[in-house]
């Protein structure tokens, strides 16, 4: 199959590479000239493990292209893949559709040859019919169907998301559509992937409620994780207790700081915008948003506390400001709230993260950077770990006690245990672990 993928971010990127690993014939249209240069030149603009060597692999085996010409990309193509961004709107929360529907225009006064269209971004439901309007509006008689294509991959597990999904889901208009995906799709039909078929609402949704059911299960067990703090409780147990049921399951029950990214934040906003539009308030996931984003300030007040209620003139050391693992990505890291409220109460910050630098520099200002985190402890009043990078899971804690000037680890990814920390002389703080009520 010939493949044209517009846009390439995170998404467009990784499917891109993908698709073209499967066999198919890829372009992939980047519009930024410094992007575009980069990746002519094999360079990976993102940091997503493995995701170079599949990029290399593809292009030197003359499967994989990447241009800026909207044109020759969807010459003769069976598919058009839209994957540009969709960022939160500035002020209401709605996911900003400007770039997809720019893209539908340009790709509608350009087809030539039958295409089927297909949504990989995510777009709030009612988004594909407007391409389909776009399109046509732009040249009546152009021959297309449009598709939604929701993406559920992860940073820092892309490949193997992509690769070995739970399920794929398609919305279309027709059987033309649904059997030009099942085609680009077949690869993993030996691995007996699901492929959901559907209208195009439904797949829309689907992404949404996917997502925000997940980032509601995060702040479920973040709350439960405050009521084992102050009544005794182990909320990693509770987690296990309450998995072990098939019907709730374990996964997305780790507590920590809150959910970040550039998918939960932004894609429980626009779901919740989109129950407002259509007169269907999302009343759980309007709760959900709220709660996590007090989490964030409430871990500032935790390790301010953990420092005996005083910050003021003390260092604090910080493992780890992306946000989560893998992945240099700090859009909406809860370290973006936690740390400015630490330094507004006369903190001094000092961060060790394996890839958060570059773009953690900009957006914290005010801290040192340290490569090493026996540096960034050493002399530090607290040590608090905000992302479970593994290089973080297994420190010398003797060590790390020996060069401290304080004692108080405060661990908010539950990656170590009281025993062990208490035993290397340091104060532990973890997140839904209270002390039993004698
Ligand atoms: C998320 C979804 O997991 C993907 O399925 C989806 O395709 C993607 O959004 C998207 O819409 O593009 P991602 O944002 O890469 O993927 O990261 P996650 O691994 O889901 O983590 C999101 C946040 O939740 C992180 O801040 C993480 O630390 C937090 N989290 C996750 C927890 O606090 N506890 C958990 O148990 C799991």
């Amino acid at each position: 199959m010939k493949i044209a993928m517009i846009g390439a971010g995170y998404v467009g990127l990784v499917s891109g590479v993908c698709f073209s690993d499967f066999g198919h014939q890829v372009v992939c249209v980047e519009k930024n000239t410094a992007k575009l240069e980069m990746l002519q030149r094999g360079e990976v603009p993102i940091y997503e493990p493995g995701l170079d060597i599949l990029m290399h692999k593809n292009v030197a085996e003359g499967r994989l292209h990447f241009t800026q010409d909207m044109a020759s990309a969807l010459k003769d193509a069976d598919a058009v893949f839209i994957a540009v961004g969709t960022p939160a709107r500035r002020g209401d929360g709605f996911a900003d559709l400007t770039y997809v529907y720019e893209t539908a225009r340009e790709i509608g006064e350009l087809i030539t040859t039958p295409i089927v269209v297909v949504t990989k971004s995510t777009v709030p439901v009612g988004t594909n019919r407007e391409v389909a309007r776009i399109i046509s509006a732009c040249q009546p008689a152009a021959a297309f169907s449009v598709a939604s294509n929701p993406e559920f991959l992860r940073e820092g597990s892309a490949i193997e998301d992509f690769m070995h999904p739970d399920r794929v889901v398609v919305g279309v208009e027709n059987s033309d559509a649904e059997e030009v995906l099942r085609r680009i799709y077949r690869p993993l039909s030996l691995r007996e992937t699901p492929l959901l078929v559907t209208n195009l609402e439904t797949a829309e949704i689907i992404k949404y409620a996917a997502n925000a059911f997940l980032a509601t299960k995060i702040t479920f067990i973040n709350e439960i994780a405050n009521l084992c703090e102050v009544t005794g409780g182990d909320v990693q147990q509770v987690a296990k207790g309450i998995g072990l049921d098939g019907r709730i399951g374990g996964k997305f029950l780790h507590a920590g700081p809150g959910y970040g990214g550039s998918c939960f934040p932004k894609d429980t906003q626009a779901l919740a915008q989109s129950g407002r539009e259509y007169g269907a308030p999302q009343t759980i996931v309007e709760t959900v948003i709220k709660v996590n984003e007090a989490r964030k300030h409430d871990m500032s007040s935790k390790i301010i506390a953990a420092c005996d209620g005083e910050v003021d003139g003390k260092t604090i050391a910080v493992l780890g400001v992306t946000f989560k693992p893998n992945t240099d990505d700090m859009r909406d890291a809860p370290s973006l709230t936690i740390l400015p409220a630490l330094q507004q109460a006369g903190a001094k910050i000092r961060i060790c993260d394996p890839q958060g630098r570059r773009e953690g520099e900009k957006l914290l200002p005010g801290a040192d950077w340290l490569d090493d985190p026996y540096d960034a402890a050493t002399a530090a009043d607290a040590l608090v770990i905000i992302t479970e990078w593994n290089a973080f899971r297994g420190l010398d804690l003797e060590r790390i006690a020996s060069s401290m000037r304080g004692s108080a680890l405060i661990d908010l990814r539950n990656i170590y245990h009281r025993d062990e920390v208490s035993a290397a002389g340091l104060t532990y703080f973890a997140v839904g672990k209270g002390v039993p009520q004698a």
